[in-house]
């Protein structure tokens, strides 16, 4: 449903060379599905919404949505935003506060190229505000709606014209927490009552490994990793993506071997460590072995038969009711890990430390 091959956009900013916002990006986001642009502020994602809905010219590469070319840097295409199926909401919601919530939602039919007539205005406005269960707002001031209801009416606004695709850019970093949480889930039962295929923006990991089918972690104006967010938390392939998705710990070592499984071990100042390696990384490579904190087991008693036992030492033990959260110390590293409120432990308390081989990722350094 939205094609995007090669996209390049640079920014005049007075300099030579400008900035290169987005650097020959290529994705496709099939029909129906919720993909997500994920990445640090500045890495281009806004900007790649707004090249694909028109409102940012693009210097190079191909957008294609709904089957139609509506940029085509070879062919000199520009379709103009209008003409796009596209209903786009804005990192800022950009509602009116001098209209009504009627008069908001009818804005994009009053200014769009073709004739509306009063009566089919009223009809489109209506279902898109029943669409975001506005229905029976429709006179009120739209500042007179609480946050999460203007964040409705803003995609009330995106949905009135019937686009093919919706571009969301950033929809709920105005909410507070609780209800940030509340319109996450409701924004994505929306999508898939009307089956509308979603582009996404946001730097927030948790909206992007809740919400979406596919993410594609953004770093610097190129795409780092892409796949569904199991993939990207579980299986990161640069230290980049490991990091910026959830938290990690990270042993620097160097790769022994590599097996025909992708299973290997890596040499590091705590010990050798057996675990995955990225395809590609050879013996003798300089790599970081990443592991999430709640993939480690801490134990009070060395278990037998398990692989990449460590002896550790408690450094700092925090409770905080769903689980606990301490930093074991080896000789040289130091890991974050969360475990059961139930483990009773102490600062200094000597225990081992488990790291499953499975969970274990050697990355190039
Ligand atoms: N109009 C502009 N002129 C010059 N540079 C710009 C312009 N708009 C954006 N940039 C630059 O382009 C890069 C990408 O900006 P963009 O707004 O796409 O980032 P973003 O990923 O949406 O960030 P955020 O999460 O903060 O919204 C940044 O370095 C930014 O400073
Ligand atoms: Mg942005």
């Amino acid at each position: 449903m939205i094609e995007v091959k090669g996209l390049v956009k640079i920014y005049d900013d007075g300099s030579n060379a400008g900035v290169k916002a987005v650097d020959e990006i290529s994705f496709t986001v099939e029909e129906g599905r919720f993909y997500t642009l994920l990445g640090p502020s500045g890495c281009g994602k806004t900007t790649t919404l707004r090249c694909i809905a028109g409102l940012e010219k693009a210097n190079g590469g191909e957008i294609i949505v709904a089957g139609q070319k509506v940029y085509s840097a070879n062919e000199n295409t520009y379709v103009p935003a209008y003409r796009r199926p596209i209903g786009m909401v804005f990192q800022s919601y950009a509602i009116w506060p001098h209209l009504t919530v009627f008069e908001n939602v009818a804005f994009p039919l009053r200014v769009g190229k073709e004739k509306v007539s009063n009566t089919e205005v009223k009809k489109k406005v209506t279902t898109a505000l029943e669409q975001v269960e506005l229905g029976g707002y429709e006179d009120r001031m739209a500042t007179q709606l609480s946050g999460g209801q203007q964040q409705r009416l803003a995609l009330a606004r995106a949905l009135v014209r019937e686009p093919k695709v919706l571009l969301l850019d950033e929809p709920l970093s105005n909410l507070d927490a609780k209800l940030r949480e509340r319109m996450r889930f409701e924004l994505r039962e929306l999508q898939r009552r009307l089956r509308i295929t979603t582009l996404y923006v946001t730097h927030d990991q948790i909206e992007a490994l809740s919400m979406s089918n596919v993410i594609a972690v953004m770093n610097s104006g190129v795409i780092a990793q892409e796949g569904g967010p199991r993939d990207v938390y579980l299986a990161p392939k640069s230290k980049f993506v490991a990091n910026f998705i959830g938290s990690t710990n990270q042993l620097p070592g160097q790769v022994i071997s590599v097996g025909s499984d992708a299973m290997g071990r890596v040499r590091t100042e705590d010990g050798e460590i057996a675990c995955a390696i990225l395809e590609g990384l050879k013996p003798g490579s300089n790599v970081v072995v990443v592991v999430r904190p709640e993939s480690l087991n801490v134990h009070l008693q060395k278990p037998a038969n398990s692989a990449n036992v460590l002896d550790a030492k408690i450094g700092a033990a925090m409770f905080l009711g769903e689980y606990l959260d301490c930093t074991v110390e080896l000789g040289h590293n130091v890991l974050q890990t969360h475990q059961r409120h139930t483990l009773e432990i102490r600062r200094g308390d000597p225990v081992w430390v488990e790291l499953p081989p499975a969970e274990c990722m050697a990355l190039p350094a």
